[in-house]
């Protein structure tokens, strides 16, 4: 069987790290993506010390030209790609910011980089997998996003991963059909930069739910909002 290609956003540090991880030790060809091109070698070094093989290719996710290259290379060397993991995102009003302290520029950065950046990278990517009727994209959300039970703090952060979770519903149904599923993923409370030392969770079991949903089989759920490989409400 063909080794299926899956690139990974913010796979530098943290999930996302992990992410890369546990899905090149499926033997699957990772391309390992950071906005800062050192961090991003440094951990692709790190993990292929560990007898894996991991790719890299720089990426910002908010700037258009460079995903455009990465389209580029990805056609150019593996003729396609078969799986995009949304997962390099921003908490900028993680300290104490309330509807009323958090100004628009939060917001809309916040936005440019959680919600605009994957609408831009699928937009570029599903084209590629449509070339061979396979395509997983995973779109890391957020508990904080979820509407079912949405309080208050947050807001920039809340109604971006509320945002990304729209995205997954009108690109599953674009994409009804086809065999291009399309999911959102809750991690939980992790222990990273993000989550702080904190959290209750591991990496491991932050990545655990992305990396199933990243190789779902053929006729796989998409369109849906998953925790701990459970559907759960929106
Ligand atoms: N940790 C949690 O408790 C938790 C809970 C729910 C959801 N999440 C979500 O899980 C995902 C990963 O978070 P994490 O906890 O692993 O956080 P993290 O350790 O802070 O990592 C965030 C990653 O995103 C990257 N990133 C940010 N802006 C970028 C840009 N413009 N271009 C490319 N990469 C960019 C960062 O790169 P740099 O190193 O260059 O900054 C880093 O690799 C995020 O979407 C987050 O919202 C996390």
């Amino acid at each position: 069987m063909k080794e299926r290609v899956i690139v990974v956003t913010g796979g530098n540090r943290g999930i996302g790290q992990e992410i890369c991880r546990q899905l090149a030790r499926m033997d699957m060809i990772v391309v390992l993506t950071s906005r800062i091109e050192k961090d991003g070698l440094q951990a692709v070094s790190d993990l292929n010390k560990h007898e894996l093989s991991v790719r890299y290719h720089p990426l910002d996710v908010t700037n258009p030209s460079q995903v455009l290259a990465l389209s580029n290379f990805l056609s150019k060397e593996f003729g396609g790609c078969d799986g995009l993991v949304n997962n390099a995102g921003i908490f900028l009003d993680s300290q104490g910011g309330n509807f009323f302290n958090t100004d628009l520029a939060t917001v809309r950065q916040t936005m440019e980089t959680n919600v605009y950046a994957p609408y831009l990278l699928c937009q570029a990517l599903v084209p590629l997998m449509k070339k061979n009727n396979y395509g997983r994209i995973v779109n890391i959300s957020s508990g904080l996003g979820q509407l079912h039970n949405m309080g208050g703090g947050y807001p920039a952060y809340r109604m971006s991963k509320t945002a990304i979770n729209a995205m997954t519903r009108v690109l599953a149904a674009e994409l009804a059909g086809t065999n291009i599923l399309v999911n959102s993923m809750c991690p939980g409370w992790v222990k990273t930069r993000m989550g702080g030392p904190g959290a209750n969770r591991s990496v491991e079991e932050g990545a655990d739910t992305a990396v199933w949903l990243a190789t779902l089989p053929d006729g796989g759920p998409t369109g849906k909002i998953f925790s701990d490989r459970k559907e759960t409400a929106w």
